[in-house]
């Protein structure tokens, strides 16, 4: 369970997060929208302590992030996969060794059981046999699932998806979707999904979250969400269903 108390971050006179409260169960599906600057991807960013509060915290299965040890923030992150906003592959490296980096580093796994665990991976997100290929290869949708491959290698509890399908065809986008519903469905990982497509929080969303001026706006179920009367989410919702 991760739980956001409070949560207040600025940067110079610039307050982004101003007293951020959430908290999200085992194995759902949270998804986070709010317009483009409002803080999502640093908040996301503070759930695997790359930023640090200024104040308020971060429990992770009641475990304060902000008060670990570089040693101890190694191990609770290995427990989380995280795909990027763009996909963050390393463009010198074959899809195998983009995949298994992680493990090649940290581990003392031998070379066929990483090739293994890689071929793996690739089987979960929908692609087999393409170890070989590199990054610039690959069409945009493919980049999206290998790097979703790479942040499984770890086998996560917890995937942090920041805005999946952006620069993605309507086609794709659902692929993705799907993909996330399927990770979420037979590896019982608990996901957090940022996202500026609407349809993809009604696809995905178990509970969905709104941001605004630095805190949490809304929360509750996507049915919720669009039956709401609230004009500010009402106006949200217009706006991003006519930008599509
Ligand atoms: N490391 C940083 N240093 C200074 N300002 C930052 C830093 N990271 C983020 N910001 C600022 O914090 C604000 C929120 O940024 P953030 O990237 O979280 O927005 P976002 O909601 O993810 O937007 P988008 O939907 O466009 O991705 C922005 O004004 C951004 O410029
Ligand atoms: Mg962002």
């Amino acid at each position: 369970m991760i739980e956001i108390k409070n949560l207040k971050k600025s940067f110079g006179s610039k307050e982004v997060l101003r007293g951020v409260d959430l908290t999200i169960d085992k194995g759902i599906t949270q998804v986070i929208i709010g317009r483009s600057g409002c803080g999502k991807s640093v908040l996301l960013k503070h759930i695997i302590g790359l930023l640090k509060p200024d104040e308020g915290e971060v429990l992770i299965d009641g475990e304060d992030i902000a008060k670990m040890s570089d040693k101890e923030l190694y191990k609770v992150r290995r427990n989380f996969g995280f795909l990027f906003q763009g996909a963050a592959l390393f463009d010198s490296m074959d899809v195998e060794e983009n995949i298994g980096l992680a493990l090649k580093e940290n581990t003392n796994m031998s070379k066929p059981d990483i090739a293994a665990v890689v071929a793996e991976k690739l089987e979960l997100v929908g692609l087999a046999d393409i170890q070989n290929m590199k990054p610039s290869d690959l069409s945009g949708g493919m980049k999206k699932r290998v790097s979703l491959a790479r942040s499984l290698a770890t086998n996560p509890e917890y995937i942090l998806y920041d805005e999946p399908t952006t620069g993605l065809d309507p086609v794709m986008s659902d692929q993705i979707d799907d993909l996330i519903k399927d990770l979420s469905d037979k590896l019982k990982v608990t996901s957090i999904v940022v996202t500026h497509d609407i349809f993809s929080v009604y696809d995905v969303a178990d509970r969905v979250a709104m941001m605004h001026e630095g805190k949490i706006y809304f929360e509750g179920t996507p049915k919720e969400l669009t039956e709401t009367n609230d004009q500010l989410i009402r106006d949200f919702l217009n706006r991003t269903d006519k930008k599509i």
